[in-house]
């Protein structure tokens, strides 16, 4: 044991001399110590009370106080320190009992020799008694914390849960608004064509009066006509509509609905790029079963977000291109695959639209990570895609480049009674 440092030893001896001997004998072992003398109980207890000791030495044999009292008023302090008792003469029954009732060792005063390894011993056991002591604190600390956490545990994954639910509900109503903006110009690109029509119809009508041409036959013609572009023009509405109104319920649809709708709402702007969609099936694509067959799922309209999501990157990826290369054709290849024996079916939609950007391809997943110039895109539509594809329809999404462009794969569970 390494003692740097004074030790505050508290002698308890009626007589100043022995005390001095005792220290005199520790001393000349090269222990340096500070002491005080007491002979009775109302004074050591004092002492105990007011100042902070290493040891006690303590004379079995005192007028009016004695050793074993000393060692009852020692113990009702419960004091972690060796208590030594000295004494000329001790009985060896009492010597007994003493270390029984807890004094750590006794010391006869013709054997001081004894004094300072007995003491060594004792401060030793002291000091590992005190760090058992904190380990003990300590572990019933940690096991305090851990039984507080495992009782809230529970409830902030709970709240830590919701609170992801609430966030991606906000996510995925967020992606909806930038999906919409997409769709406006998609709504404008169906409506040019009608809207020339009704230009030109209502031009004729001018021509019409001048030559003197209005019939009844006429009116009712041009009115058949304008009334076709018309309600043209608000089937597009409606389709539009239909493809994102949230429902309420979970419910089961035809994949091929869904790929389809999503691919038609494009139709006018991917034409006017030169984009052309093939679609093809590994069984006959007119009449196979799987893609007949009902998927469970959430809520359509959310497929049908992360079907617009990768169409769209796939038009802005070709559009990109095209820009850049002058290159003036793009394709988009939408495929199904059913894995035998397996209860799924596989979307795979590939552009040939140059692939990702180089160093991004771990980052394409994560919410608002974009690559393309502000107010083109805010970099939500392939978290959501993740999010809705995993969390509603229990699939897989991935995405990777391939040659000249980007396959993105969604794996879909088939529903139960498919
Ligand atoms: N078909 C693709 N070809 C090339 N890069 C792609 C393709 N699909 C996605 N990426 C890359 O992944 C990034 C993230 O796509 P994501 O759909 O999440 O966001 P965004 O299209 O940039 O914006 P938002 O979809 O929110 O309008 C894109 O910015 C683009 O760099
Ligand atoms: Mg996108």
């Amino acid at each position: 044991m390494h003692i740097n440092r004074a030790l505050r030893a508290l002698i308890i001896d009626d007589s100043e001399d022995d005390a001095l001997l005792l220290i005199r004998e520790l001393r000349r072992n090269g222990l340096a110590i500070e002491y005080e003398t007491v002979a009775s109980a109302k004074d050591m207890g004092e002492m105990l009370k007011n100042k902070s000791w290493d040891f006690i030495l303590c004379d079995f044999v005192i007028p009016g106080f004695g050793g074993m009292e000393a060692l009852s008023t020692f113990k009702e302090f419960g004091l972690n320190m060796p208590f030594i008792l000295v004494s000329g003469k001790i009985p060896e029954e009492e010597a007994i009992e003493a270390l029984k009732s807890g004094a750590g060792d006794f010391i006869l005063k013709q054997n001081l020799s004894r004094l300072y390894p007995a003491l060594i011993r004792e401060l030793d056991d002291a000091n590992s008694r005190k760090a058992k002591r904190r380990a003990l604190e300590e572990l019933l600390q940690t096991k305090n914390a851990l039984e507080e956490l495992n009782a809230t545990l529970a409830r902030k994954v709970e709240e830590e849960v919701e609170k992801n639910r609430q966030k991606d509900a906000v996510m995925i109503h967020q992606s909806r608004l930038a999906v919409m903006g997409d769709m406006l110009s998609v709504v404008a690109h169906h409506w040019r064509q009608p809207l020339n029509a009704l230009g030109l119809i209502i031009q004729d009508v001018k021509e019409a009066k001048k030559y003197g041409e209005m019939t009844d036959e006429y009116i009712d013609g041009m009115i058949a006509g304008a009334m076709g572009q018309i309600n043209l023009m608000s089937k597009t509405i409606d389709d539009f509509r239909g493809f994102f109104r949230p429902k309420e319920t979970i419910e089961t649809f035809l994949l091929k609905d869904n790929i389809n709708g999503g691919v038609e709402l494009l139709k006018p702007q991917l034409d006017e790029y030169n984009i052309t969609v093939n679609a093809v099936c590994d069984k006959d694509m007119s009449k196979c079963d799987t893609c007949d067959t009902r998927l469970i799922c959430g809520y359509q309209s959310e497929l049908n977000q992360v079907i617009l999501n990768i169409l769209l990157n796939a038009k802005d990826a070709i559009r990109e291109k095209q820009k850049t290369t002058g290159v003036k054709e793009g394709a988009i290849n939408i495929s199904f695959t059913h894995p035998k024996d397996t209860k799924s079916v596989i979307i795979s939609i590939s552009d040939n639209g140059g692939g990702i950007k180089t160093g991004v391809a771990d980052k394409i997943f994560e919410p608002y990570f974009t690559t393309k110039e502000q107010g083109k895109g805010i970099g939500i539509g392939l978290y959501m895609s993740k999010v809705i594809v995993e969390q509603n329809f229990k699939g897989k999404i991935g995405i990777k480049n391939i040659q000249g462009g980007v396959e993105a794969t969604i794996e879909l569970p088939l529903a139960i009674d498919a």
